[in-house]
């Protein structure tokens, strides 16, 4: 039997949906600790008297009174994702985009430049030139591998924030986070980091000397596929910004979010271990199948950035790239023949996930624009999950005969136009 609370007001006179909606609203009393954290879905908390409720509304007393402002299951979320990325203190939101979204606009102001990564998350890039582009804030695009090149460029310009990602899409490029800190610092600009693909288990960039870290907690840290989130950790005061935000903005996550994050959290460590085992095995066979032109995985020697992304990070992550023979055709019939990833958009989930950007994400492009933008027509993006090594090697091997086959038959389709030879 439980307990409930002692000395309760008396309802027993009042009429029938009075007393229902008093008895059905009044939480148990629990004086032991549970195993999980409990799921506020309440969106108001009472105070003992108005001037109780002033002081909790105006942060001179901690406590609880609207839940866009505060909850007990996002602040219990927030505390824990600010002990395991390395940061004083963290809040979370109801997607990836919005946590982005509230690093940024908790810093910049009409006027202001952003040094941002080429190699970027869509949404971002259109939430810079358009969102806050509209604003007056100018964003220019640099290669954030090239440090000579960033260090230029903010010596060149006045800039308030350098914006990377970890890792990014879709061609798994690793950045230096802690080189990128001193050189944004030395030129007074505040680095902002997006490490969504590395999750906190590969990399806290706080520790690496990153002012805010935003991570869309959808992928890895919530890892099942079942809830959006996003969090910012930084020093408090950072955080106290952030925080007015997500106050007058409303991009608050919901406790039942927060639940699930909670919950994925616990397992990250294991999941991440398993990824990237699958991964890294995954990526040293493709490397050695005739129909893969390339793989990118930054646990593999021929990685671009393999000796930055060793020391960086203490495994290589389960997300690889590789292109397949038979350009754009090649990738789609690859994509088209496998039976066991999700054919969808998203990554860091226990399913794995294969995309084809050049038939879905970056289908708008053409093969000249494709190739600035370092994208081949055969490139797949996979988020490796959680099924057997086993079958995914053989499901991605009847994949890449779908692509030989594919390929053959285009290059069977072409007219001899020109001589053999010449
Ligand atoms: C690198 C990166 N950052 C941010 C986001 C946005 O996250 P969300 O979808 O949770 O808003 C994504 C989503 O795919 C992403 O890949």
């Amino acid at each position: 039997m439980g307990q409930r609370a002692t000395n309760p007001p008396d309802h027993s006179s009042r009429g029938f949906a009075t007393r229902a909606i008093k008895a059905a609203t009044t939480p148990p009393v629990v004086d032991q600790r549970a195993n999980s954290v409990p799921l506020y879905l309440s969106a108001t908390f009472s105070a003992a008297d108005a001037e109780e409720l002033g002081a909790i509304a105006t942060g001179a007393r901690p406590g609880y009174a609207y839940a866009r402002i505060d909850n007990p299951t996002g602040a219990a979320l927030a505390d824990a994702l600010a002990e395991i990325e390395g940061a004083p203190a963290a809040r979370v939101f109801a997607s990836g985009m919005s946590a982005i979204h509230a690093a940024l606009a908790s810093v910049l102001r009409t006027g202001d430049r952003v040094l941002a990564t080429s190699a970027i998350y869509g949404s971002t890039r259109s939430l810079l030139l358009n969102q806050f582009g509209r604003l007056g804030v100018t964003t220019t695009f640099i290669d954030a591998t090239d440090l000579a090149a960033v260090d230029a460029a903010l010596a060149l310009t006045p800039t308030r924030i350098l914006y990377v990602e970890t890792i990014s899409n879709p061609t798994i490029v690793v950045v230096d986070v802690a080189a990128l800190a001193a050189i944004a610092h030395a030129h007074d600009a505040l680095l902002i980091v997006d490490n969504t693909f590395a999750s906190p288990y590969l990399c806290r960039p706080i520790e690496l000397g990153a002012d805010l870290v935003a991570e869309s907690a959808t992928k890895f840290i919530g890892g099942h596929s079942d809830v959006l989130a996003g969090a910012v950790a930084g020093s408090h005061e950072r955080i106290a910004s952030v925080r007015q935000v997500e106050i007058d903005t409303g991009g608050t996550l919901s406790p039942l979010s927060a639940f699930l994050v909670l919950r994925g959290l616990t397992t990250l460590a294991v999941r991440m271990e398993r990824h990237a085992a699958t991964a890294r095995v995954l990526a040293a066979w493709l490397e050695t199948e005739p129909a893969v032109q390339r793989v990118l995985y930054p646990g593999l020697a021929s990685h671009p950035q393999h000796a930055l992304a060793s020391r960086q990070f203490p495994i290589g992550g389960g997300m690889l790239a590789f292109e397949v023979v038979g350009g754009r055709i090649g990738g789609g019939a690859f994509i088209d023949a496998l039976t066991i990833p999700e054919l969808t958009a998203s990554l860091g989930s226990i399913h794995t996930i294969v995309a084809h950007p050049p038939t879905t994400t970056h289908r708008q492009l053409n093969d000249a624009e494709l190739a600035e933008a370092g994208i081949a027509g055969g490139l797949l993006r996979c988020s490796v999950g959680l099924e057997d090594l086993e079958d995914l090697r053989l499901d991605f091997a009847v994949g890449l005969a779908a692509a030989s086959a594919a390929a053959s038959a285009a290059a069977a389709r072409v007219p001899h136009s020109q001589p053999v030879g010449a």
